[in-house]
């Protein structure tokens, strides 16, 4: 395990030449997205930096000393300069005089605002006051596995005497808050020669006279950490393996197996999306002596649970003498105990106004030999908690190695957990979109109406797999999505739907990828015409296989995975005008789409029973973005129609009754309905969006 070997040492990234052209607040930033880059220093989203530095007041046009800190939200890797909270340093110190006392400390967050400078609107974070208070001008807060392994240790202060040798304080464990500040304040001013100070269960504080001092000390305080660790560590870590790994390809199956289980299970009252992990340090973990112990305790560092929960659920299994369905049968009986745990320990922590209790299912769920797996609102949120459990085995790792590792106590982590503060966030969160959580899977999708469907159901929120035969197309669409809508929510798998096991297997790497399936929206297609004459069996048979028979492959699978996960879905088949009314000269692509429609209307019948809604969208010569359009049968068209092929499209207006083009995302609109709640009471449907056409009305 490579991320635990002395030799990586923290590189010095720092830039001497490129930091001379920069200002404070710009060293500050610099600063904070160098620490920001490596996860060894801090987890993503956590930890904070500030810098006290002399500004014009556009007031008064007079210099005045501006703390400027890291605000609420964001990440310091990526974070930018309106990422930071800048405040009067004077006005912050003359808080003290207002502060009634730890009871009424977070009264204190909402002045931090009145103080800010430049009307910068960033909301400054409850973690201000650590910086504000400690006199020094560049201070540095992070979230170091390392560090956070000595501070989650039984013995964790005088540890940091024995590593530190009396450079570092140390501070219990306290939620961070206007408090904790005054103490850290304290600390600091009284004791100059201090180089920071390990805060119990939580963290480090380090500082410097300048940026660049401040960053080298931070980097030389977590190495000394690693390295200490490395030393004195006992080996091997977590008492040693207790069962071996499954092998990669059984893991692999376990998680396709268990992820739609467990998905359908926790995604009553809001759908989840999955993330699975068997990354070496995971698995030397769940396969240890250790894991039941140490799972139990819940982690640490608030910014750990806040994300993962306290408590993990660990799935006990041996694959050596196990199936993955062994696991699956004792799931209901798990899940319901996790949720009684849950709930017994809100009842125990609860205050009298202690927000309502919230989704008491698990978001990490351990399964020896086979790996992590993990649920949340969207793809990010749950791979982010995937990396914080991360985190927490290596700080259980770095403790249990050299003392006892201690979790929170219970009652703190339900103050972090409920705090009102972090109610109050949620609240201020925007109101989840229509396919939230949802996951959708689009044949076809690298094609014109099945990328616009994709950006479509991406932008109302679903996680989309785009699955096609078209690989290069692909990779531009997931690029493409990528860069527009986070690398997150969408992938592109290769599927050809006339194969039987390319389907299977495209289907389950889905599961796999995002822990389930909501939508699918079967849309493969080409296009064929020439009289029934001409017809040879090959062309006849190609329709037949991508329309007819890919589509009753692409629906058999979605139906297997739906009833699986026991929370219905929407299905959705892109047939075309030419189902409905006869087209000469297009016999065999006619027939195929006529099946598909019938195909439809019989698994709507089949579906209802499990939730599962099938309907049809009819579109109609949709010239834009269509690689039917781009070859041979737009040649055949235009010829037919005796017209240029740049001509067709106004053909076609014409010839509608309501005189519009159709486009690719008149067809996603129509698809989005049926995908989403708002046609939660329409199945067997078939809705033509063709700008008109009598031939086609249904009857
Ligand atoms: N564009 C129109 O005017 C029109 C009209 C009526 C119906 N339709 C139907 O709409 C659907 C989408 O068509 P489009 O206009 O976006 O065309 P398109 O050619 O742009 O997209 C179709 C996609 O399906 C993929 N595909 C073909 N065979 C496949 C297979 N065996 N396995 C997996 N993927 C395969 C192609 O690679 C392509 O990316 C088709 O079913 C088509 O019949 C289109
Ligand atoms: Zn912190």
């Amino acid at each position: 395990m490579t991320r635990r070997e002395p030799s990586r040492s923290i590189p010095n990234l720092w830039d001497d030449v490129y930091a001379a052209q920069l200002d404070e607040p710009g060293l500050l930033l610099y600063r904070s997205n160098l620490l920001g880059s490596d996860l060894r220093i801090t987890n993503f989203g956590g930890g904070n930096t500030s810098a006290k530095a002399g500004m014009i007041d556009p007031l008064t046009r007079k210099k005045t000393d501006v703390l400027w800190v890291k605000g609420s939200g964001g990440d310091l890797g990526s974070m930018k300069l309106d990422g930071f909270a800048s405040l009067y340093l004077d006005k912050f110190l003359a808080l003290k005089e207002l502060y009634r006392g730890l009871a009424y400390e977070d009264e204190m967050v909402e002045l931090f605002n009145h103080c800010a400078f430049n009307l910068n609107p960033r909301a400054a974070s409850i973690d201000t006051p650590l910086h504000g208070f400690v006199p020094h001008k560049h201070v540095d807060h992070m979230h170091a596995d390392a560090v956070i392994a000595i501070a989650a240790s039984a013995d964790a202060e005088r540890l940091t005497k024995e590593i530190y040798g009396g450079e570092m304080g140390f501070l219990p464990w306290q939620r961070p808050g206007f408090d904790l500040g005054l103490k850290l304040g304290a600390i600091a001013s009284g004791n100059p020669k201090l180089s920071g100070v390990v805060l119990g269960g939580h963290g480090l504080f380090t500082w410097g006279a300048s940026a660049k001092e401040c960053y080298l000390m931070t980097l030389r305080i977590i190495q000394r950490a690693a390295d200490w660790l490395d030393q004195n560590a006992q080996k091997p870590s977590f008492q040693g393996a207790r069962i071996a790994s499954a092998t990669a390809a059984t893991r692999s199956t376990a998680a396709k197996q268990l992820m739609p289980l467990i998905r359908g299970k926790i995604s009553k009252n809001e759908r989840k999306i999955g993330h699975f992990t068997d990354a070496p340090e995971v698995l030397e973990f769940v396969n240890s002596k250790a894991v039941d112990a140490l799972a139990p305790l819940g982690t640490s560092c608030p910014d750990h649970f806040l994300r993962t929960k306290i408590r993990p659920l660990v799935l006990p299994f041996d694959p050596t003498s196990g199936k993955a369905e062994d696991i699956a049968a004792k799931l209901d009986d798990q899940l319901a105990a996790y949720r009684k745990d849950y709930e017994s320990y809100y009842n125990r922590c609860k205050f009298a106004d202690s927000p309502a209790i919230r989704d008491p299912n698990p978001v990490i769920f351990l399964i020896p030999g086979v790996g992590m797996l993990s649920f949340a609102k969207d793809k990010a949120t749950a791979r982010i908690a995937s990396e914080f459990y991360i985190n927490a085995i290596n700080v259980m790792r770095g403790a249990s190695g050299v003392s006892s590792y201690v979790g929170l106590q219970e009652k703190e982590a339900f103050g972090i957990e409920y705090w009102l503060l972090e109610e109050a966030k949620l609240q201020r969160m925007p109101k989840p979109k229509a396919l939230a959580g949802r996951v959708a899977f689009i044949t076809g999708g690298a094609g014109g109406i099945g990328s616009a469907t994709a950006a479509r159901l991406l932008s109302d929120g679903a996680c989309v797999v785009l699955a096609d035969i078209d690989e290069a197309a692909l990779t531009e669409r997931v690029e493409g999505f990528g860069k527009q809508f986070g690398k997150d929510s969408v992938r592109g798998l290769s599927v050809d739907v006339t194969s039987e096991a390319s389907v299977t297997s495209g289907f389950s790497e889905a599961v796999q990828l995002f822990g389930g399936l909501d939508i699918v929206v079967s849309n493969a297609g080409i296009a064929s015409a020439a009289s029934v004459e001409d017809t040879t069996l090959a062309l006849w048979q190609k329709n037949m296989d991508i329309m007819s028979t890919g589509y009753f492959l692409v629906a058999r699978e979605a139906f297997r995975l739906m009833q699986k996960q026991a929370t219905g879905g929407a299905i959705i088949f892109v047939a075309s005008k030419n189902g409905l009314a006869a087209s000469a000269g297009a016999s065999a692509y006619c027939a195929a789409k006529a099946s598909e429609i019938h195909l439809a209307r019989c698994l709507a019948l089949e579906g209802a029973p499990h939730g599962i809604r099938v309907n049809t969208v009819n579109p109609d010569a949709v010239l834009q973005g269509s690689k039917i359009w781009q070859g041979e049968w737009r040649d055949q068209r235009a010829a037919s129609y005796k017209v240029e092929p740049g001509g067709l499209e106004e053909i076609y207006r014409q010839r509608s009754m309501l005189k519009l083009s159709v486009l690719p995302a008149d067809i996603a609109e129509a698809i989005a309905f049926f995908a989403s709640d708002r046609s939660a009471k329409s199945t067997g449907n078939i809705l033509n969006v063709d700008a008109g056409n009598a031939q086609a009305f249904t009857r």
